[in-house]
């Protein structure tokens, strides 16, 4: 097991009368600004909710954070923070407002120059400080209710680029599982699938001894296989699949599962290119990769595969050429058990055409990844040319 340090300062309100509790932990004095999506909080009761809960407070609202939040629209809320001079955000929303909020705040603290810098260099570092701020979230999946990631889009040059900053930890978390009671079937879907994949992507690499990292990775990816049916179920919504599952994402990406193990972002940091390029929601674009990657990479991560296949998906064969098949397709026939296609030709987009494109803004970037830092452009188009 390699050296790690672990720090995770999130307080979790779980259950059914989190939302309620938020107040308990922002300055009484503080000058709110509340920030959300699209509208969904209006139609779901959920603002109303927090608004209840702050009652009492000083409170502003930025509305309008879109899926895959886009630079142009976080920086006119930067604009409200230091004009207004807001000292607590809360952002209500799912991973989208959740890192938009995340950017604001230190966005919102930085004045060295273009806030966008803050992604594409190593400004982020000279920043200690950044708006506290907490979330009420309203779409398990992400993770970044529990973790110091950020991911925004800037629509104007086409990048999704993600950063990590131990600034932007949430003071707080409200996890009610009832708020994912108005997502829709494709919307639980996706949020499992999510999850899951944070999971595996710490975890499908090499064996290094951490026990208890892959018995949690392992014990977090049969969880989210076991709730997944009852939490696909709508009319009526299972509570505790749903608690389940809210639970399970937060811990796949609270960074707990890959402290000292070795980690490969390569399908992520693939499908971030894919929502750019073509749209297709978080999700969606993992599943059109992980398994394609799995079978480029087989021999290398082939330890873990049959791990996972053994372990996770209770295959047992003598044969492991055999078995790394059956558990590349375990993985694939339990994405598509929940309706999530595992090629890009099934969105209609040419794998080729992908291939290419990818491969061009990793080669740009001179971007090598996976555990061995040898996935590179070349390598990136022939995991999408196998996407069909
Ligand atoms: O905007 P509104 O109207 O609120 O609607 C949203 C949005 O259209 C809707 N929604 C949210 N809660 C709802 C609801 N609809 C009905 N009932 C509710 N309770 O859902 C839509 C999608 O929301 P979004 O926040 O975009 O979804 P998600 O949580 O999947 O977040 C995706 C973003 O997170 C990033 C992704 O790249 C993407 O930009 N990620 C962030 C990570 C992190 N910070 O650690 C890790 C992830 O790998 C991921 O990259
Ligand atoms: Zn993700």
């Amino acid at each position: 097991m390699n050296n790690f340090s672990y720090y995770n300062p999130t307080r979790i309100l779980f259950g059914k009368d989190a939302i309620a509790k938020i107040s308990r932990y922002i300055p009484k004095d503080a000058k709110v600004l509340m920030l959300y999506g699209g509208g969904s909080i209006k139609r779901t009761g959920i603002y109303e909710q927090v608004k209840q809960a702050l009652d009492g407070f000083t409170v502003l609202e930025f509305a309008g954070i879109e899926p895959n939040p886009d630079y142009a629209t976080l920086m006119k809320a930067v604009q409200i923070v230091r004009d207004e001079k807001v000292d607590f955000l809360l952002a209500v929303g799912g991973g989208s407002v959740i890192d938009g909020t995340k950017f604001i705040a230190l966005a919102a603290a930085f004045d060295q120059g273009e806030a966008w810098d803050i992604i594409k260099t190593d400004a982020a570092r000279e920043l200690t400080q950044a708006v506290p701020f907490g979330t009420v979230l309203t779409i398990p999946g992400t993770g970044s209710e529990m973790n110091y990631n950020l991911v925004i889009s800037r629509r104007e040059t086409g990048e999704k680029l993600s950063i990590k900053h131990e600034a932007i930890f949430p003071r707080f978390s409200a996890l009610d599982p009832q708020v994912s009671y108005s997502l829709s079937a494709k919307q639980i879907r996706n949020g499992l699938v999510d999850a899951f994949m944070h999971v595996m992507e710490q975890y499908i690499t090499y064996p290094i001894g951490a026990v208890v990292q892959d018995r949690l990775s392992e014990s977090l990816m049969q969880s989210l296989i076991e709730v997944a049916p009852r939490a696909m179920r709508m009319d009526p919504p299972d509570y505790t699949a749903r608690a389940n599952f809210m639970w399970a994402a937060a811990m796949g990406l609270n960074t707990l599962v890959g402290r000292g193990v070795p980690q490969d972002w390569t399908t992520h940091m693939i499908g971030h290119e894919l929502t750019a390029l073509y749209g297709l929601a978080h999700a969606e674009s993992l599943a059109t990769v992980v398994p394609w990657l799995l079978w480029y990479k087989r021999e290398q991560k082939g330890d873990k595969i049959v791990q996972l296949g053994m372990r996770v998906f209770g295959l047992i064969s003598d044969d492991r050429e055999a078995l790394i098949e059956a558990t590349i397709d375990a993985l694939a026939a339990w994405f598509n058990s929940l309706g999530m296609p595992t090629t890009l030709t099934a969105y209609g987009i040419d794998p080729d055409e992908a291939a290419e494109a990818v491969a061009k803004r990793f080669d740009d970037r001179g971007w090598a990844l996976g555990e061995n830092a040898d996935i590179h452009g070349s390598d990136a188009a022939a995991i999408l040319r196998l996407s069909r």
